[in-house]
């Protein structure tokens, strides 16, 4: 099977990355020559990767075809590519409806939209898709979690989610400068902080079968520092405000 990736940036890097460190069988990997630096540095990192000359020449000979562009690049490239409709055509592209895709591509394939995140480097974490596809399921549950959606509106509630990363990471930066300020070296905060992280998410992950509240209650000693610190941030407005944004991001995505 080839793959080929058009547009190479952020999200391709780390989904190819994930790819090649994962047992899935491919014969190549092609990515589409923008931005080249990027498209380089994977093909000296990796082996059986493969730059193409433009992105028709990448369509033509791939099996599955991966589209990595923003939304702006995508409605103005796709539709002037020429697809088979025996092809199988992931699209990553944050706002760019199934209708949408199909309009564009023209041909039957099949057209499936997927969400992965960054740590798919790594194999890990979730990726939904939709509609459901069994092959594109197996494919990324080789590289993390497929989560299958059977309809589209429901998937922009996990793309609103998926805005949280960066809010997350935000959080991590300022509790490690807070203890940095405190005298403590960055790389022991950091450390401290992202293993500390790490640890909750993995308790978190064990105990997913049940409801998370458990979790916020176990970890609370009455009048202890941890229900110090979810009282005050409940009462500064630090979850209503969580949840607003994730509304405001939704709203956003439901204007497409
Ligand atoms: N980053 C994430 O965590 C994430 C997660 C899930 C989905 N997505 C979605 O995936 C898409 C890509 O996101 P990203 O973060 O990877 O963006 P990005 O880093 O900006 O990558 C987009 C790539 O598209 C290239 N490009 C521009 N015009 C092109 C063209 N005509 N043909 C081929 N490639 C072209 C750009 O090359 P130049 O640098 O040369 O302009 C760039 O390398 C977006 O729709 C985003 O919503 C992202």
């Amino acid at each position: 099977m080839k793959l080929g990736f058009i547009g190479t940036g952020k999200i391709t890097s780390s989904v190819v990355t994930g790819l090649c460190r994962s047992k899935i069988f491919y014969k190549k990997i092609l990515l589409s020559p923008r931005n080249r630096s990027i498209a380089k540095k994977l093909k000296r990192k990796f082996k059986k990767i493969s730059i193409a000359k433009n992105n028709q020449d990448l369509i033509n000979s791939c099996n599955w075809v991966f589209l990595a562009v923003t939304p702006t690049v995508g409605e103005k490239i796709i539709k002037h590519l020429r697809f088979r409709s025996s092809q199988t055509i992931i699209s990553f592209i944050s706002t760019m409806t199934l209708p949408q895709l199909k309009k564009a591509i023209k041909v039957k394939a099949k057209i499936v939209r997927a969400i992965p995140l960054p740590p798919i480097s790594l194999k890990k974490g979730p990726v939904p898709i939709f509609p459901p596809n069994k092959k594109v399921k197996n494919f990324f549950n080789k590289l993390g979690t497929t989560v299958e959606i059977t309809n589209e509106k429901l998937s922009k509630n996990f793309w609103s989610t998926s805005g949280m990363m960066a809010p997350f990471y935000e959080l991590l930066s300022t509790m490690s400068n807070w203890l940095v300020k405190r005298g403590i070296k960055r790389d022991k905060a950091q450390k401290y902080i992202t293993s500390l992280f790490v640890a909750l998410s993995e308790d978190a992950v064990v105990n997913s079968n049940k409801d998370l509240k458990n979790l916020v209650r176990e970890s609370q000693t009455p009048r202890g520092l941890n229900e110090q610190g979810v009282k005050e941030l409940r009462k500064a407005g630090f979850y209503r405000s969580t949840e607003k944004t994730l509304n405001s991001i939704l709203k956003r995505l439901n204007k497409v």
